[in-house]
């Protein structure tokens, strides 16, 4: 949503931008009539569906129904926020946001964020350096010992802190660096005078986001010492909470139908050099729900994958519940033999991955339920019985049910139809949100003939071919469409119409916007006069009917009124049809 910037900065925005320049580097793109073509970037596709319009300064797919302006598609493309993409877009329009951003205090902690990014980027250098050096030879052993390869260790530049206690802030020192920066930066220390690194004979994960900024570090010490896992702290670039690792690589995977949430950093570097893709790990804390809407952005789908002890599958139950907070549907990955994802993919290669099937939340949470059970006992299985029942209350189709009550039967010796009625008395549980709705997908059905007039008069108004005054907002009988003419007519430009609308009508909204009728500017009028005409034949006849219907009520008076009402009402479509005016 457009928020708290002003309407006016936005439209200055984008009259500085050309959508064309923009997606183009994105998308290659070839000029056809007003319009340009390429293939799509949110959706995998041979032939080109995607277009831009230079004058609507819009886009639009064919194929997968996204579009909107330049700001919604660097939301699309980068998986941005509105106002993260904002201020993108304005970065590359040499235009300063608007105050509240501009506050000198907030100019000096992005100076300060600035500089502690180059830090770690140079941190970042030094470690994979280190590496290859005869210092870093243990942790390149270890990292090889644990099934790593030399391009794996390059793809994911990890690295290397050596074993004294100042290599990197000398290192750092040297190039420039000042120690504040350092320190903010959670990279070194300084106590007594003393200047010390953070992370010291660790392995060394840089974790990057999707714009490829180095946010911070995780080091796995050697052997066992402890902690095992040490994370930057929070800094003004980090927190553990917000962040994902290996969001740099999702960013380039387009059309994923799933990501895959690990625990830890080993999981996904093991397993996307096995060759699995959209693998991200949270970042040494339990799933938080900011991570939880981020993974939103990127797939339909999560499996969440964890590993196999007490922990991680209690740490499951509980990033299902706060995927389904957030609508976004999960399944689980549910490793057997109590491995990691790691140590499985190694034992049982990639095929043997891609073979484990990811079951519904329901489906683990009654695995689950069996838990500190006695499932050889009456009580054991009447407990777990009745907990199932509990939550199969949450299964909307009878098939599937069927299915898991026919399980729970041979489970626990209960007959179906006991257990049936057990799942209709339960009391509904902390009322789960229900299963969320699957996206919104313009499909190409037929529209009513007074629907492509309307369109043709909104897309018309758009392109500046009509006047925006020649009709009134309620001449237009589609809602979305009167929504859109009533923008226009209230003076935003078609991309900024864009912006005031949900997020489910924009790609619509710039469908029809972008979809003027190839007319001369010297026929538009007439054109437009008949568009007009064909909404005021439907207007008639939508009166007509309704006045039909009260005539099958109406007694005396109100009856003849009633007829002549009709009589009239049709004399006046007729002479719409004819194409003359009253
Ligand atoms: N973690 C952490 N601090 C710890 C232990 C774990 O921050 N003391 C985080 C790390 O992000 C780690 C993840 O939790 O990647 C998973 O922890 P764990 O399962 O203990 O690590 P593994 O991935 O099994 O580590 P390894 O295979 O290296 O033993
Ligand atoms: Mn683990």
């Amino acid at each position: 949503m457009a928020a708290r910037l002003p309407d006016s900065w936005l439209d200055e925005l984008r009259s500085r931008l050309n959508i064309v320049d923009v997606v183009a580097d994105y998308v290659a793109l070839k000029p056809k009539g007003r319009r340009y073509w390429g293939l799509c970037p949110f959706h995998n596709e041979k032939t080109p569906s995607f277009s831009v319009d230079s004058e609507a300064q819009m886009y639009y797919c064919f194929g997968c129904h996204k579009g909107g302006n330049v700001i919604h598609f660097v939301m699309e493309a980068e998986h941005m926020e509105f106002l993260e993409a904002v201020q993108m877009l304005a970065e590359r329009a040499h235009l300063e946001m608007p105050e509240r951003v501009n506050a000198p205090q907030e100019a000096g902690q992005r100076e300060l964020r600035e500089k502690i990014y180059e830090a770690n980027v140079a941190a970042a250098h030094y470690f994979h350096d280190l590496i290859w050096t005869e210092e870093g030879s243990g942790v390149l052993s270890y990292l090889h010992k644990r099934g790593l390869d030399d391009a794996a260790i390059r793809r994911f530049g990890l690295g290397a802190a050596g074993h004294g206690h100042d290599g990197l802030v000398r290192h750092l020192c040297g190039q420039g660096y000042d120690m504040e920066t350092l320190i903010k930066a959670g990279l070194c220390g300084q106590k007594d005078g003393r200047r010390y690194d953070m992370f010291r004979n660790r392995a060394i994960f840089p974790i990057i986001n999707a714009q490829g900024r180095v946010l911070g570090f995780g080091g796995r010490a050697m052997g066992d010492a402890q902690p095992k896992y040490l994370n930057t702290s929070d800094t003004p670039v980090f927190n553990k909470r917000q962040g994902l690792y290996a969001l740099n690589f999702v960013k380039k995977e387009r059309g994923l139908k799933r990501l895959i949430l690990v625990e830890g950093y080993m999981d996904v570097v093991s397993l996307r050099q096995m060759g699995v893709s959209g693998v991200v790990a949270t970042l040494g804390t339990a799933l938080t729900e900011e991570q939880a809407r981020l993974i939103k952005r990127y797939a339909p789908e999560v499996w969440v994958s964890y590993d196999g002890d007490a922990a991680g599958q209690k740490a499951i139950l509980r990033a299902l519940d706060i995927f389904e907070e957030q609508s976004m549907p999960a399944r689980v990955l549910d490793i057997p033999g109590g491995m990691d994802p790691d140590e499985y993919i190694r034992a049982h290669g990639l095929e043997g991955f891609q073979a484990l099937k990811p079951i519904q939340p329901v489906e683990y949470r009654m695995k689950r339920a069996a838990d500190g059970l006695d499932m050889t006992t009456q009580e054991g299985r009447t407990r777990y019985a009745i907990a199932c029942c509990e939550l199969l209350r949450s299964v909307p189709n009878p098939v599937e049910l069927e299915n898991y009550l026919s399980r729970l039967s041979v489970e626990t010796g209960f007959e179906k139809e006991v257990l049936l009625s057990q799942v209709g008395r339960a009391q509904p549980a902390a009322q789960r949100p229900r299963a969320p709705r699957p996206r919104l997908i313009e499909k190409d059905e037929p529209l009513a003939d007074f629907e492509r007039a309307e369109r043709a008069l909104l897309s018309m108004m758009a392109a500046q071919l009509i006047p925006s005054d020649l009709l009134r907002v309620d001449d237009f009988e589609n809602p979305l469409n009167r929504e859109i003419a009533a923008l226009l007519m209230g003076g935003f430009t078609p991309a900024a119409a864009l912006d005031k609308l949900k997020d489910d009508e924009r790609a619509q909204a710039a469908r029809i916007l972008q979809d003027a009728p190839p007319v001369e500017p010297g026929k538009a009028l007439a054109m437009a006069e008949d568009c007009m005409n064909r909404m005021r034949r439907h207007q008639l006849e939508m009166r007509i009917e309704q006045a039909k219907q009260q005539l099958s009520q109406a007694q005396g008076e109100e009856r003849k009124a009633t007829i002549a009402l009709i009589q009239r009402l049709m004399q006046e479509l007729e002479l719409a049809k004819t194409g003359r005016k009253e």
